[in-house]
């Protein structure tokens, strides 16, 4: 365990390092879903399952990590993993301490500075609730723990790294959007691509999407998250889409080489989610106090923020 204290350590077992993602892609496709951080959303799990299913081609839908979080309810928590073990999946650090909980590690979700102590707190008391859900399945627990922590997609000529932290460790912020908006986080994040061989990386984790352009056509998707609303003012989540064809109904994007990488809007009904998600954490409850705010009204990021071409880079 790495010093820290519960919530903001990172227990070294998370760590793998980029080259590790420079092994065999388990899938070759045309199309790439990549839908990190559901946080146990019902509603928006639906809506990402009635767009996947609509998509044409030779496809796969990755849920990289945090797909449990909110739904300690017995009913939601085996809807939302039996729905996720169709398809492939990553771990998360939700997923990793619920399964394979490390003394002291907490949420497991490697806290930065910028996170206040009173939120860090209140995250170890949600993994704990959390895990008294999953402790009555162990079967589903066994499922979480023999997930990979991350997977390399080859989608039509390129190689794409789907992480659920950074390109080191599972719950790393090097791609966040608070480190990819500073010249040192950029530089490190660049120079990930070559250890990893891969043009693009599709992360999560750090809750606000990003879409980052580096130079020779390369680019990292956060998608933020897909159970929770990620700009201020919307109600919808988001999942990445990355393909040899754009589509229709993104958000926003941009192109990389062969592919087109984009922000795919998951369109749930919000006041059927918020009722769920008061039934599950009533006012005054931890993670009601974390994040009914931004269920109600998204958080203090803006759209703007999120994509990043190259030109940033100089900045
Ligand atoms: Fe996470």
């Amino acid at each position: 365990m790495a010093s820290g204290g519960p919530g903001r350590a990172c227990p070294r077992s998370y760590h793998y390092g980029a080259a590790a993602l420079s092994g065999k892609p388990v899938v070759n496709i045309e199309t790439l879903w990549v839908a990190g951080g559901l946080y146990g959303n019902s509603s928006a799990l639906q809506a990402l399952l009635a767009l996947y299913q609509r998509e044409p081609g030779p496809k796969a839908l990755v849920f990289n990590g945090d797909f449990h979080w909110f739904d300690v309810d017995g009913h939601d928590f085996k809807e939302i993993n039996d729905a996720v073990l169709r398809h492939l999946a990553t771990r998360g650090n939700v997923e990793t301490e619920l399964a394979l909980p490390e003394r002291e590690a907490g949420c497991g979700c490697g806290y930065p500075d910028w996170v206040g102590d009173a939120e860090v707190e209140r995250s170890n008391r949600i993994i704990e609730r959390l895990r008294a859900t999953a402790s009555c399945r162990p079967e589903a627990l066994q499922h979480l723990g023999a997930l990979p922590m991350h997977l390399v997609a080859q989608v039509g000529s390129e190689r794409v790294a789907v992480v659920h932290g950074d390109a080191d460790s599972l719950a790393g912020w090097g791609f966040s959007q608070e480190v990819l908006a500073t010249e040192a986080g950029r530089a490190d994040a660049a120079a990930a691509f070559e250890r990893a061989q891969a043009r693009i990386f599709a992360s999560s984790h750090s809750c606000l999407p990003v879409l980052q352009c580096f130079p020779g056509g390369r680019v990292i998707a956060n998608n933020g998250a897909a159970g929770m609303p990620n700009f201020r003012g919307t109600s919808f989540g988001l999942a990445t889409r990355i393909s040899v064809a754009p589509s229709r109904a993104a958000l926003y994007g941009v192109a990389a080489g062969n592919l087109y990488i984009e922000a795919m809007p998951l369109e749930y009904d919000p006041a059927a989610w918020a009722r769920r998600f008061v039934a599950q954490w009533p006012a005054g409850s931890d993670a009601h106090r974390s994040y009914y705010e931004r269920i109600a009204n998204g958080p203090r990021y803006g759209m703007h923020q999120a994509v990043r071409p190259e030109a940033a880079l100089a900045a």
